[in-house]
């Protein structure tokens, strides 16, 4: 070892949170990355606060981390992330255990940050600053890593669903112009990515290309070595035609589509302020099959918002009857501080609303397994990512995102396969080598 300092990262939340993460490791090239938090010297919690429980995990987390501190003083402890920009003073003024509080758009002042609270001071930092983070927070390059990488492209959002805390804890809307997108990319797949994921909170709000996320993608595919192109999540009144052309017109686009509509009644949809309609979704999501007839849909509900009935729920039901996902996040309404939504009165009991939850994903589980099951005799291309639990084999992604294990040799790993599926399990897809 060289004996630089020592760096834990743990990470809640979306993907973005994942794709920061790497930044901020990146941004404190002289910490190695540790697996543990017993061995680190800076420990740096990057944090959500999209629901309740996700944000109370961070203060029990942070309990555990006292005797650590208590054994070594020089540890430091830092919190990043939405939790970072929502209740930032709030933690450095109720938990001395933490040294460094850093919002989602001042990563980049991270290394100073942590100069100062290694003089002994603490540092604050959830500022909306003017220069842009992302180009301040070069990758070292030359890191090698995995086929599969994330790429934030937009950040922030503008819509304020009445239920969400996302447009506070990220900010306003704002794209990264497609060049820098592109060259980003280039640089993965020098590294060894094969399949590269659009982030962003409205990745289909995109402008940073004349073209939009279309013509990005478009740009993108061009790219020798990248091979797969996925991008997640996007908002339905985003969903231009050029996209929905995209996916019938560009092979490294994958079929698949994370699409949320959060409620199938209409009354609901106006109430969380998602500015669409039921009826819409269903058409946009008959027009986005219509150009990729085998496209998979994913989605996000939420259920047990105020003044949710017992018929609304039932058209809930009703929609996801009709889309027919093959995948699907739901998730029972968590009132947030500071939404309008959590003004409300008329709260869902909490046991009716866990029990339209356990319908819902009832029916969910039921459309995955059947999504599943057809794959079953199917020949498929999959990105093999690592090895597998069983010695000699491996496992990886299909086109549409699920996951496919096989036996085949290790040098495989990074590569695109074709493979036929055999049997289908509650969580994988088995196959052998087409
Ligand atoms: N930008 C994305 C979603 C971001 S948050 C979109 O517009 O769809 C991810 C998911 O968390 C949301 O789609 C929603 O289903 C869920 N979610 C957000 N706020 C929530 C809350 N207050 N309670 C329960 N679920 C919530
Ligand atoms: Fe939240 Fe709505 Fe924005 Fe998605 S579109 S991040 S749910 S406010
Ligand atoms: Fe959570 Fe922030 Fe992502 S609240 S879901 S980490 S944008």
């Amino acid at each position: 070892m060289d004996g630089g300092k020592k760096l834990f990262i743990k990470t809640y939340g979306c993907q973005m949170n994942v794709y920061d993460s790497e930044r901020m490791a990146e941004a404190l090239p002289d910490h190695d990355l540790v697996e543990t938090p017993e061995e680190a010297d800076l420990i740096l919690l990057n944090t959500c606060h999209i629901r309740e429980k996700a944000a109370e995990k961070v203060y029990s987390e942070l309990g555990r981390f006292k005797p650590l501190k208590a054994a070594k003083p020089d540890l430091k402890i830092g919190v990043a992330g939405c939790v970072a920009q929502a209740e930032g003073e709030e933690i450095v003024r109720r938990q001395p255990l933490v040294d460094l509080v850093v919002g989602p758009q001042a990563y980049h002042r991270l290394p100073e940050m942590e100069r100062r609270v290694r003089d002994g001071s603490r540092a604050l930092d959830t500022d909306f600053p003017e220069e842009d983070k992302f180009e301040r927070l070069k990758g070292r390059g030359g890191m090698r890593r995995g086929p599969t990488a994330f790429l934030t492209v937009q950040e922030g959002c503008d819509k304020f669903c009445s239920f969400c805390v996302v447009p506070y804890t990220r900010g306003a809307e704002r794209s990264r112009p497609a060049e820098r997108v592109v060259a980003e990319a280039r640089g993965l797949v020098e590294r060894g990515a094969r399949e590269v994921t659009l982030l962003g909170q409205n990745v289909n709000a995109y402008h940073g290309h004349d073209g939009g996320l279309a013509g990005l993608i478009m740009d993108l595919a061009r790219i020798d070595g990248l091979e797969r192109i996925r991008y997640t999540t996007s908002h339905p009144n985003d969903m231009d035609d050029a996209l929905i052309e995209a996916h019938g017109a560009e092979p490294k686009l994958m079929p698949y589509l994370h699409l949320p509509v959060q409620s199938g009644s209409d009354r609901i949809l106006k109430a969380m302020n998602r500015k669409h309609t039921s009826e819409g979704y269903l058409r946009l999501i008959a027009r986005v099959r219509a150009a990729r007839p085998d496209i998979v849909i994913s989605g996000d509900f939420i259920v047990g918002f105020p003044g949710e009935t017992d018929s609304d729920f039932e058209e809930t039901m009703s929609l996801v009857r009709e889309v027919g996902y093959g995948h699907a996040f739901s998730f029972k309404y968590s009132a947030r501080p500071g939404t309008p939504a959590a003004e409300r009165g008329s709260r869902v009991p909490d046991g009716t609303a866990s029990a339209r939850l356990d319908r819902l994903q009832r029916l969910l589980a039921e459309q995955q397994a059947g999504a599943m099951e057809a794959m079953v005799g199917r020949e498929v291309g999959v990105l093999f990512e690592k090895e597998g639990r069983s010695p000699g084999q491996l496992v990886g992604k299909s086109e549409h995102l699920m996951a496919v294990h096989a036996d085949l040799p290790g040098d495989r790993i990074g590569t695109l396969a074709k493979v036929r599926i055999t049997a289908s399990n509650p969580n994988s897809l088995s196959a052998v080598p087409a």
